[in-house]
């Protein structure tokens, strides 16, 4: 099969309907198509359609006499990317009318043609009616589930409304220039060379925004191993965590690598690199080989440094601990889709757990820098604040950015601030025995 519409449809019921992650099944589903436009359609559509499913599912629930959802979800998530590229990807109406009637051929449903063609001449026809209905309801509106708004409005009353005024809005991706390899200027002039406008970060030393999204492996530098992927938000964590030549690294929980790579293209570094899952690390270990780097791989349970530890004090420890993923919406929608409001409260459990077992790895004088991409104070502030009132010895560092906010002991930066995604990082130094700080 290699229609764009009818793959991405069945990969978006997948999505949203069985738990599945949109970047996995994206690149289970991409190398299908050969063509280049294909995969960027492809990816389009998963995007916008994760982004905007509560919206249209909530539509879908309106036109639709008898739920398709369960019975027929393939056809379900077509007639939801049929209104998205309407709506959202602004399709002539026509065309998007017809290119939903052949995918839904492809996927063997030609005989529900009428189906589609009802439900979007429809939704057309009453088009000011429909929407205006869909507005009226913030859910529907910012395609965002009640609770998840509701935490937002209660944590961030006064930002609430630029955050969702940009969570919706997709985000170009953020280049890293890899400094062992490549100099920033020389990237964003190899750029513009090949028809890619875009400019530096303003306070990132390493960030390069693009002004639009593209195949980032097909850009100048990629295979060469000069630029990576990261968003400036997670680039901020090699400032925090202040390496120098020769230090003992700790990260926790490092894949796919992308701050550990980074800490490594900042200076040479004993580096161990954690993660609990083995094909996980997998992709550290292709990031490092891209990049040129060198770092300890190890598969453990950070909560668990008896199974993996060899009792020597790091100077250095990373924890980017599992998290709702909230503050990455722009770039993971379907994160709305998968996360419940019950999830938070395990979630801060095991991010204290994990700072309490990694707390006396860390040698006195070292940093342990907690972050999360996360925009909950459940998550971030306060988990923080109870570690830091638990250990006396832990001193916490003040951080003050160009963006976001004092939150706890550490620093919130909420998504679109400085075109950066959402992010959340506390550091803390272990005072030496005397109760100092080295
Ligand atoms: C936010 S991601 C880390 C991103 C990574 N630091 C980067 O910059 O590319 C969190 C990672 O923590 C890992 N993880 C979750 N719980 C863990 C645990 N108890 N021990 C070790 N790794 C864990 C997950 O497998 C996941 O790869």
């Amino acid at each position: 099969m290699n229609d764009p519409r009818a793959l991405a449809a069945r990969a978006l019921a997948e999505v949203a309907l069985r738990g599945a992650s949109l970047r996995e099944v994206q690149a289970r589903t991409a190398p299908a198509l050969a063509d280049p436009r294909d995969r960027a359609l492809l990816a389009a559509l998963l995007h916008e359609g994760a982004r905007y499913w509560l919206r249209y599912d909530a539509l879908l629930a309106r036109l639709l006499e008898r739920p398709l959802r369960t019975r027929l979800p393939a056809l379900h998530a077509l007639l939801i990317l049929g209104l998205v590229q309407i709506e959202r990807m602004r399709l002539p109406e026509y065309a998007a009318v017809a290119a939903t009637v052949e995918a839904a051929r492809v996927l063997g449903h030609g005989h529900q043609s009428g189906l589609i063609n009802a439900v979007l001449r429809r939704f057309l026809r009453e088009r000011a009616a429909l929407t205006a209905a869909l507005d009226a309801d913030a859910v529907t509106r910012h395609a965002l589930p009640r609770w998840l708004l509701d935490a937002l409005a209660h944590d961030w009353p006064e930002s609430a409304g630029s955050v969702l005024a940009t969570i919706n809005v997709e985000a170009p991706p953020t280049l890293r220039v890899n400094r062992r390899r490549a100099d920033r200027d020389a990237i964003i002039a190899a750029l513009a060379g090949a028809g890619h406008a875009a400019h530096a970060h303003p306070w990132l030393r390493d960030a390069v925004q693009l002004d639009a999204s593209t195949d980032v492996t097909r850009l100048p530098g990629w295979a060469e191993g000069t630029i990576a992927v990261q968003d400036g938000a997670a680039q901020i964590a090699a400032d925090l965590l202040d390496v120098t030549p020769g230090l003992r690294v700790l990260d926790a929980c490092a894949a796919p690598g992308g701050k550990a790579c980074h800490l490594l293209e900042r200076a040479d570094l004993d580096l161990l690199a954690l993660d609990r899952e083995p094909e996980r690390l997998a992709r550290v270990a292709a990031n490092l080989e891209r990049l040129g780097l060198t770092a300890t791989l190890r598969a453990g349970d950070a909560s668990q440094p008896g199974t993996w530890w060899d009792g020597r004090a790091f100077d250095r420890i990373l924890l980017d601990a599992p998290c709702s993923a909230t503050g990455v919406l722009r770039r993971q929608p379907d994160v709305r889709l998968h996360r419940r409001a019950t999830d938070i409260p395990t979630l801060a459990q095991t991010q204290r757990a994990l700072l309490d077992a990694l707390w006396p790895l860390l040698a006195p004088g070292g940093r342990l820098l907690y972050a999360t991409c996360s925009l909950l104070r459940a998550e971030n502030g306060s988990v923080a604040a109870a570690f830091a009132a638990a250990h006396a010895d832990a001193e916490g560092v003040p951080i003050v950015l160009p963006a976001g906010r004092a939150d706890g002991p550490g620093w919130q930066i909420l998504p679109g601030e400085d075109g950066l995604d959402g992010m959340y990082y506390a550091a803390f130094v272990k005072r030496a025995g005397n109760g100092r700080v080295r």
